[in-house]
C-alpha cells in the first residue's frame, strides 16, 4: 500500500470518526506524511518485529487504540509479530477492525457484508494468519474462489508474494491446467480458483480424499454471484464440502446484500454448529471509502436492444456534461460497433462545443495510434477500447487514458474485468450485452465490476456512476446499485444435473443422502423463506416446503434411474452414461437426445443429434437470417444440406459446423454482409461446446458397445477438433502452410491427401503449387510430425464352449510409420484411439492412450464372439488429428453358429447388450446346451485359421 492509500482510508475513518480519539489519528496522518514512504514504513515494521525497537512515534497506539466510528481499530502490531508482517498496514480499517476477534480470534465461520473497496480482503488474511498460528506445521490446504479468472488472477499475485513470507506456497488454478501444473497445485497450500474450475478439480479428485480432508479453509470471495447463473455452481461445491462432513471452516464475502444472513444461515457456524448461523457482519454504503454517486435513467424506446442503443448514444454527451465534473470518464457499450460509433458521437459533440464551453479539456497530447477512425477521435479527447484493435493501439489508449491525454473511453464490458483504469465517471450506455450466443442483461457481477471501475481509492474521493437502462429496469438496477436486490438460489434451474454429479461424485448414495445435500444448499434456506420465487405456491399447501424439496429430490432421481443415467442396486451410483453427462457438463434433455441415437448410427445421425443438444437452444434465427442461412446451406461445401425449412435452432448449428468443416465461404451481398459477424461471432460458441458435446457422444456409444456409432462419432469428433472434414483434400488444412489456396491448387493436381502429399518430392510440391525452394522441403520437414500409423492384426488362438461362443486371442500391433514418436503435433499432445469390432458391429475393445505411451510392445486381447461373426476389424487413429484413420481386418472363420448360443443367429441391434431385459434372454439361451455340435467339429473350430 502507498501512503496515499493508506492516508485516504485513513481520513474517510477521521472524517466519520465521533470518539475523542480523532486528534490522536489526525496526529498520526500527520506523522505519517512526515514519516514517508511505503518502504520506510515497512522497513521500520521490520525493524520492530526484530526487537520492538519501534521508532518514536507522535503517539503510541498501544496504550491509545485509535477508535473510528464507534470500532476500535486493530493495530496490526497486536498480532504475533510471524503473521503481522504480511499485513503493510499499521492500522486495521474499520471493517476490518470489527471483524479481527471473529476472523482472527475464533474458527467460526463469517460472512462479511461490506460495500466496495472497503478492504474486505483482509478479513480472510486474517484467517489464513489463525489457521497458520493453530496449525503450526501440519498439512493443510486453503481454498480462494472468485468468480473471475482476473480477480483470481490479482489474488495470485498479491497473495504469492504476501504469503512467502509465512512460506506458503500459493497456485492459481484457472482455465486448462496442465497435469505437471495439477501437480503443483496439489502441492501448494493455497489455491486460487474458480468454481467452475474448483468443481471441475474436486470431480477429478473424489478418489482423492486425502487431500479434500486437508482443506481447512474455504474462502468464498463476491459470494453475491449465487443469484447468477454460475452461481449454482458456487453453491453446489460449497454445499458438496458442507456435506463431506469435512472440517471446514468458510469465510464468505459479499458486496452489499439484504439477505446476508440468508447466507450465515446456510453456512452455519461451524461443522459441529451447522444449525446455527454463522457469524456475520454487515457494513452499510457509508463504510465505503470512495463515495459513489448513482443515477439510474430510463428510456422508452422501441423493442429492438439496438434501436435503443442508438438512442442511448444520443443521450450519452448530455450526460458526461452533467456528471463528469470534466473528469476521466469511460463509457460502457453493448458491443464493438456501438462503442465505436459512440466515441464518434463525443468526439463530434466536443468539437462541436464552445471554446469556452469543452465538455472536458483538450488533449495535452494527442496520441499515436494505427487505427483511422481512432486517429479522429483522439483529437478530441476520446477513445474506443475492445478486443478488435491492435495490441499496440489498446496499449496506446490505456496509457494515454492514464496520463490524461484521453478523457473519455468508449469499451465494452470486457475492459471492466481486465485492465486497471480507474476513472470519475461511468455509464453504462444499456444494460444488455451480446453474450454467449444471444444478447443479454448484464449479469449483476457484470455491472458491480463496471460501476467498481468508477472511484478507485488510489484515484479519486468521489466518484459517479451513470446507467442508462429501458424504463422497466430502473427499479431493477437502483435496487442493484443500492445493494438492495435479494439474493436467489440458481440451483434449482439445473437440480438434476447437479443431482446426478453429486451422485457421480458419491456425496449422493441414497435418497436419505439427497436429501441431506440439499438440505446443506443455500437454495433450502431460500425455499423457505420465499417459496413464490421457486414456484411452489401451486402445489398443495398443506405439504410443507421441506416435503415439496424431498419431492423434487426423488421426481429427479427417479427420472435419472429411469434414463438409465443412474442405477440403484442398494446404493445409488452414476452408470458410464450418467459418469459422462457429468464429467462433460452435458444437459439431462441432451443426454436424452444421445442415448436414443440409433444403432450403427451414420456420421449424417451422430451430427443430427449433436445440433439438437439442449445447449444450442438459444442459436435462433434472428430477423434476416433465415435467407442468409438458406443460402449458405446450398453450398456445394456443405455435405449434408439440410433438406427442411430452415427455422430451428438445429439447422442453423448444423449449417454453421458443416461450412466451416467444408470450408464454405459466407454468401456475400448487400443483403447477406450484415449477418457475417454474428455468423463468426456464434461459429465460436457452437465450436466450444461441439467439442464437449461430441465426447460425451463417443463415451455413451462406448457404454452401449456399438462400435459403428463409435467410429463415426469418433470421426466427428476428429473433424470437429481440426475444423476440416475428415477424408476430404481439406485435410490439408492442418499442415501451418498451407490454406485454401494452396489446398485447392494440390487437389486439382491429384494431392488431395496427407499421405499423397508425403508421397511427393519437394520439387514435386513446388511444382504442383508454383513455388520456388525451399518451400517444398520446408513443407516435408513439417511433416515430419504429422503421425502415420500402421496396424495388423492376428488371431493367436480361441477356445469354443458350447453355447457361449468364441473368445479369440487377437494380437494387435499398433504403432508409428514415422521415424520419431510424433507425441505432439501442432504443440499439442497426440492421443491415439483404438477399436476392434466384429463383424456385426457389436465394440470388442477401445482403448485411448497418449501417442508417448503407444509401446511397441503388441497388444494381446481376448475378445469374445458371442453371435456368428465372418471378421474382426481394428481400427486405430489419431483423437484430434484428421487423415489419420487406419483400418486391418481379421477374417474368422470356422467357427460353426451352433458354438453360439442358441436362438441368436444374428444379434440384435448392438445397444440391446446393455439391456436387462435382452441380458436375461442371452441367459436363458445359454441355458440349452449345445449337444447337436460333433464334437470334430468344435475340435477343428478351436484352431487359429
Ligand atoms: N487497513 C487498511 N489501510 C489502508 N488501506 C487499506 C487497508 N485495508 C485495505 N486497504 C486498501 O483498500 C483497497 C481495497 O481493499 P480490498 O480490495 O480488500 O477491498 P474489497 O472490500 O475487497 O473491495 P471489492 O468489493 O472491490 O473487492 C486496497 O487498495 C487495499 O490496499
Ligand atoms: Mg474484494
Amino acid at each position: 500500500m502507498n501512503l496515499d492509500d493508506f492516508d485516504r482510508q485513513l481520513l474517510a475513518e477521521v472524517e466519520q470518526a465521533s470518539s475523542p480519539t480523532v486528534a490522536a489519528l489526525q496526529s498520526r496522518k500527520r506523522y505519517l506524511q512526515g514519516n514517508g514512504s511505503e518502504e520506510q514504513i515497512k522497513r521500520r515494521k521490520t525493524q520492530a518485529q526484530a526487537r520492538d525497537q519501534v521508532p518514536a512515534p507522535s503517539f503510541n497506539l498501544r496504550h491509545a487504540p485509535p477508535m473510528a466510528r464507534g470500532i476500535q481499530l486493530v493495530c496490526t502490531s497486536q498480532m504475533p509479530d510471524r503473521v503481522s508482517a504480511i499485513f503493510p498496514y499499521e492500522i486495521l480499517n474499520a471493517v476490518q477492525s470489527k471483524c479481527f476477534p471473529v476472523a482472527f480470534e475464533s474458527n467460526d465461520n463469517l460472512v462479511v457484508s461490506a460495500p466496495t473497496g472497503s478492504g474486505k480482503t483482509v478479513v480472510m488474511e486474517l484467517a489464513i494468519c489463525r489457521l497458520v498460528m493453530e496449525t503450526r506445521n501440519a498439512d493443510f490446504k486453503v481454498i480462494y474462489q472468485a468468480p473471475t479468472k482476473s480477480l483470481c488472477s490479482e489474488r495470485y499475485h498479491d497473495w504469492s508474494k504476501k504469503f512467502k513470507l509465512l512460506g506458503l506456497d500459493v497456485a492459481e488454478l484457472t482455465g486448462d491446467t496442465s497435469n505437471d501444473h495439477l501437480r503443483q497445485v496439489q502441492q501448494a497450500r493455497i489455491i486460487i480458483t474458480t468454481p467452475e474450475k474448483w468443481d471441475s478439480i474436486t470431480r477429478k479428485w473424489r478418489d482423492n480424499r486425502r487431500l479434500l480432508d486437508m482443506i481447512k479453509l474455504f474462502l468464498v470471495d463476491e459470494v453475491h454471484i449465487l443469484k447468477d447463473s454460475r452461481g449454482a455452481t458456487l453453491e453446489a461445491v460449497v454445499s458438496r464440502m458442507k456435506s463431506i462432513g469435512t472440517q471446514v471452516r468458510f469465510i464468505a464475502l459479499s458486496a452489499t446484500v439484504p439477505n446476508s444472513e440468508d447466507i450465515a444461515a446456510w453456512l452455519g457456524k461451524s461443522p459441529e454448529q451447522s444449525t446455527q448461523p454463522a457469524r456475520i457482519e454487515v457494513f452499510d454504503e457509508s463504510f465505503r471509502p470512495v463515495r459513489l454517486e448513482k443515477h439510474v435513467y430510463g428510456f422508452q424506446y422501441g423493442n429492438n436492444d439496438f434501436s435503443l442503443d442508438n438512442h442511448l448514444r444520443k443521450q450519452v454527451p448530455d450526460m458526461i456534461i452533467k456528471h463528469s465534473k470534466k473528469k476521466a470518464t469511460m463509457v460502457f457499450c453493448m458491443t464493438r460497433k456501438s462503442a465505436l460509433q459512440t466515441a464518434q458521437t463525443l468526439a463530434e459533440a466536443w468539437r462541436n462545443s464552445e471554446r469556452h464551453q469543452l465538455p472536458w479539456p483538450a488533449p495535452r497530447q494527442i496520441i499515436v495510434v494505427g487505427d483511422t477512425v481512432l486517429r479522429d477521435t483522439v483529437q478530441a479527447g476520446v477513445a474506443f477500447h475492445h478486443g478488435g484493435l491492435s495490441v499496440e493501439d489498446r496499449h496506446a489508449v490505456e496509457q494515454g487514458f492514464l496520463q490524461g491525454f484521453i478523457t473519455v473511453i468508449c469499451s465494452t464490458s470486457t475492459l471492466a474485468v481486465g485492465v486497471n483504469l480507474p476513472c470519475y465517471l461511468v455509464v453504462l450506455q444499456g444494460t444488455t450485452t451480446w453474450a454467449t450466443n444471444a444478447m443479454q442483461s448484464y449479469s449483476d457481477l457484470e455491472v458491480m465490476q463496471m460501476l467498481g471501475r468508477a472511484g478507485r481509492p488510489q484515484f479519486e474521493q468521489s466518484a459517479c456512476a451513470v446507467i442508462l437502462t429501458r424504463e422497466q429496469h430502473v427499479s431493477r438496477y437502483q435496487k442493484m446499485v443500492s445493494g438492495q436486490e435479494l439474493l436467489e438460489s440458481t440451483l434449482h434451474l439445473n437440480l438434476v444435473e447437479h443431482l446426478n454429479a453429486e451422485i457421480g461424485l458419491g456425496t449422493i448414495r441414497s435418497m436419505a443422502l439427497a436429501q441431506k445435500w440439499l438440505a446443506s444448499t443455500f437454495l433450502r434456506v431460500r425455499v423457505m423463506r420465499n417459496p413464490g420465487h421457486y414456484q411452489l405456491e401451486e402445489t398443495n399447501s398443506h405439504v410443507g416446503t421441506d416435503e415439496m424439496l424431498q419431492q423434487w429430490c426423488e421426481k429427479d432421481i427417479q427420472a435419472l434411474l429411469h434414463a438409465n443415467m443412474v442405477e440403484d442396486s442398494g446404493r445409488l451410483k452414476c452408470t458410464e452414461l450418467g459418469d459422462a453427462m457429468a464429467k462433460y457438463y452435458v444437459n439431462f434433455d441432451t443426454m436424452k437426445i444421445f442415448t436414443a441415437i440409433p444403432p450403427k448410427a451414420k456420421l449424417r445421425e451422430i451430427l443430427s443429434a449433436l445440433t439438437r443438444a439442449a445447449e444450442f437452444s438459444e442459436m435462433r434465427l434472428r430477423s434476416g437470417e433465415k435467407s442468409y442461412y438458406k443460402e449458405l446451406n446450398k453450398k456445394s461445401e456443405i455435405m449434408f444440406p439440410v433438406n427442411v425449412d430452415i427455422a430451428l435452432p438445429e439447422h442453423k448449428v448444423s449449417i454453421i459446423l458443416q461450412a466451416e468443416l467444408g470450408g464454405a465461404s459466407q454468401p456475400d451481398g448487400e443483403n447477406f454482409r450484415k449477418h457475417h459477424q454474428q455468423h463468426s461471432t456464434e461459429r465460436l460458441v457452437i465450436f466450444s461446446h461441439a467439442n464437449r458435446l461430441i465426447r460425451c457422444i463417443i463415451d455413451c456409444q462406448i457404454y452401449m458397445k456399438d462400435s459403428v456409432s463409435v467410429r463415426n462419432a469418433l470421426e466427428l469428433g476428429r473433424c470437429i477438433a481440426a475444423k476440416v472434414w475428415d477424408s476430404t483434400p481439406r485435410q490439408l488444412k492442418q499442415v501451418p502452410e498451407i490454406g485454401d489456396v494452396l489446398c485447392r491448387k494440390l487437389a486439382s493436381q491429384g494431392i488431395n491427401s496427407i499421405e499423397k502429399l508425403l508421397a511427393k518430392e519437394a520439387y514435386q510440391i513446388e511444382m504442383a503449387v508454383g513455388k520456388t525452394q525451399p518451400f517444398g522441403t520446408r513443407l516435408l520437414a513439417k511433416l515430419q510430425s504429422y503421425p502415420r500409423l500402421r496396424v495388423s492384426i492376428k488371431e493367436m488362438g480361441r477356445e469354443i464352449k458350447r453355447g457361449h461362443g468364441a473368445t479369440l486371442r487377437l494380437r494387435v500391433d499398433v504403432g508409428f510409420l514415422n521415424t520419431k514418436t510424433p507425441t505432439y503435433f501442432h504443440k499439442t499432445p497426440v492421443y491415439v484411439c483404438f477399436v476392434v469390432e466384429d463383424s456385426n458391429g457389436n465394440l470388442l475393445d477401445f482403448r485411448r492412450f497418449s501417442a508417448g505411451k503407444l509401446e511397441s510392445e503388441p497388444i494381446l486381447l481376448s475378445a469374445v464372439a458371442e453371435q456368428p461373426l465372418t471378421h474382426v476389424g481394428c481400427s486405430v487413429m489419431c483423437d484430434e488429428i484428421v487423415g489419420t484413420a487406419m483400418h486391418a481386418e481379421l477374417k474368422v472363420s470356422g467357427i460353426p453358429d451352433a458354438v453360439f448360443p442358441a436362438g441368436i443367429k444374428s444379434r440384435p441391434g448392438p445397444r440391446d447388450v446393455d439391456h436387462p431385459a435382452i441380458q436375461k434372454a442371452s441367459q436363458v439361451a445359454t441355458a440349452f446346451d449345445d449337444d447337436d455340435i460333433e464334437d470334430a467339429d468344435l475340435l477343428a473350430a478351436t484352431e487359429p485359421q
